[in-house]
């Protein structure tokens, strides 16, 4: 499988703007007049009343195919919605514990979690003929997905380019740094790291310094970008190969 285009969004934890950036980066694509697709397979925290509002909904929106709330759906949003994350909990926790918490009556989600299973779902949605394919994780590069496995576990099993999203603010230099540390001993291919600028954060820091900071203490050749730069430098990032965290 080509890794052309292709691409693992996570981040340094939730909150920290995957789906802001993954949507840019698709609305950047339509806009360079290139096909695009993008997922988001596991998706927690999920109310199926409001579809739009949902991860799977901001990112289909920016395809150019908002979803719409059950009462007023043909059938077609939902399977949208199903081709775009098919493993859905409606209670914001990590999977394995979202369903420990909410008991297979309430599990919102189509099937049971099987990382095999996980991964040969993402490998057909990554042999499409777009352009360009993004994969949106959940959490961070460590939450647990299944009682065994975590997110990086699932960015390993694919050997896509990573890009690893992390938010700006005095206490994100760690998370970020544990990230790339993790991602080295792993050998996962490290595509950019995107830092970006969460409005609201507390303690912020402005992502330019935040990359400054970043840079004293990794490889020289780490790809720090801010979301800025990074959407700037896009057209040309999303045909590149990899490079090593
Ligand atoms: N650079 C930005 N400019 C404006 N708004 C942003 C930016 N980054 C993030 N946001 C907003 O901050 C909130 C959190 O971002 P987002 O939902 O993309 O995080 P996430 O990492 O995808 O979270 P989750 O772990 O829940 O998937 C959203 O409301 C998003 O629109
Ligand atoms: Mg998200």
């Amino acid at each position: 499988m080509t890794s052309q285009g292709r691409f693992f969004v996570t981040g340094t934890g939730t909150g920290v703007g995957k789906t802001f950036v993954t949507a840019s980066l698709i609305r950047a694509t339509r806009h360079e007049q290139r096909t695009v697709a993008a997922f988001k397979p596991l998706m927690s925290g999920y109310a199926p009343a409001d579809p739009a509002t949902s991860d799977a909904g901001v990112l289909s929106a920016a395809l150019g195919r908002p979803l719409r709330p059950p009462a007023e759906d043909d059938g077609s949003s939902l399977a949208a919605l199903e081709a775009l994350s098919p493993w859905r909990w409606e209670a914001a926790r990590a999977p394995s514990m979202a369903a420990r918490a909410a008991g297979a009556r309430s599990l919102a989600a189509t099937r049971p979690l099987i990382v095999r299973e996980l991964l040969a779902w993402c490998r057909r949605a990554l042999e499409g003929p777009e352009d360009v394919v993004l994969l949106e994780s959940l959490g961070g590069i460590m939450s647990p997905i299944t009682d065994n496995a975590t997110v990086l576990d699932w960015a390993e099993g694919l050997r896509i380019p990573l890009l690893l999203v992390t938010d700006s603010f005095v206490g994100s230099l760690s998370p970020t740094l544990t990230a790339l540390e993790v991602l080295r001993a792993r050998d996962v291919p490290l595509a950019a790291v995107v830092v970006n600028d969460v409005p609201g954060r507390s303690l912020p820091l402005p992502a330019e310094v935040t990359v400054q900071e970043l840079r004293r203490y990794t490889p020289f050749e780490t790809p720090f970008f801010t979301t800025r730069a990074f959407l700037t430098a896009w057209p040309r990032q999303a045909d590149k190969g990899l490079k090593k965290a």
